[in-house]
């Protein structure tokens, strides 16, 4: 039986490094659904097509490859911007999660991350965790990485980014951003990503 560790949150929350160490830990496959919105989008925006038209991005998310997705060439800015846009659309989500849903059955296991896993996509998942950390916090974070790789940030404006894509995500109609019922809420505001990576594997310990 595959087991699935489903792991939600707000953006720039550190889902992503702590699913990547989780995935190791147990020998699991990752997929960073985030990445998924992020090649529909991207898809769309190097084809010079709308943002706006759901047949036309529905189109786009039916033809993503899991198996070719690369956050280096996601990242950029705008990306990110232009996927919260696409992730409102109910057609678009149907056609993400369904080939999310699919790779959550790969064996041993899987590790799924991203805003809807525990309540959507694997609503039967082993073990949820929400992790979450103070806007404030967030911002910061982003702040010190886009420094750290030697350029420029604004943090008055990040902060206001996370704020934004946080209402975007937890303000739409169809799979809005929030803890499933039985989610293991870690707020990792005062958290090293060790520290943080400990308090999570405790928690999946004492679930499997
Ligand atoms: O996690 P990341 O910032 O890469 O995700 C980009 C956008 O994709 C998010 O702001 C969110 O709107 C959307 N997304 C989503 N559901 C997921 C993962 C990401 O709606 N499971």
């Amino acid at each position: 039986m595959t087991l699935t560790i489903a792991i939600d949150g707000p953006a720039a929350a550190g889902k992503g490094t702590l699913s990547r160490q989780i995935a190791e830990e147990y020998g699991f496959h990752h997929l960073d659904t985030g990445l998924t919105y992020r090649a529909t989008a991207k898809a769309l925006l190097d084809a010079g097509l709308p943002l706006d038209d759901e047949a036309v991005a529905e189109r786009m998310a039916l033809e993503v490859e899991l198996s070719g997705l690369d956050r280096s060439i996601l990242s950029a800015h705008a990306i990110g911007e232009a996927a919260s846009k696409i992730a409102v659309m109910p057609a678009v989500r149907r056609a993400l999660v369904e080939a999310q849903r699919a790779f959550s059955k790969k064996e041993p296991g899987t590790v799924l991350d991203g805003r809807d896993i525990g309540t959507v996509v694997c609503p039967d998942a082993a073990v949820k965790l929400y992790v979450t950390a103070s806007p404030e916090v967030r911002a910061k974070r982003r702040f010190d990485e886009i420094v750290g790789n030697g350029a420029v940030a604004d943090y008055a404006a990040i902060f206001d980014d996370v704020k934004k894509r946080d209402e975007r995500d937890m303000g739409r109609a169809d799979s809005p951003l929030r803890p499933a019922d039985d989610a293991h809420l870690l707020d990792t505001s005062e958290m090293s990503i060790e520290a943080a990576f400990q308090a999570a594997k405790s928690l999946i310990d004492a679930a499997l």
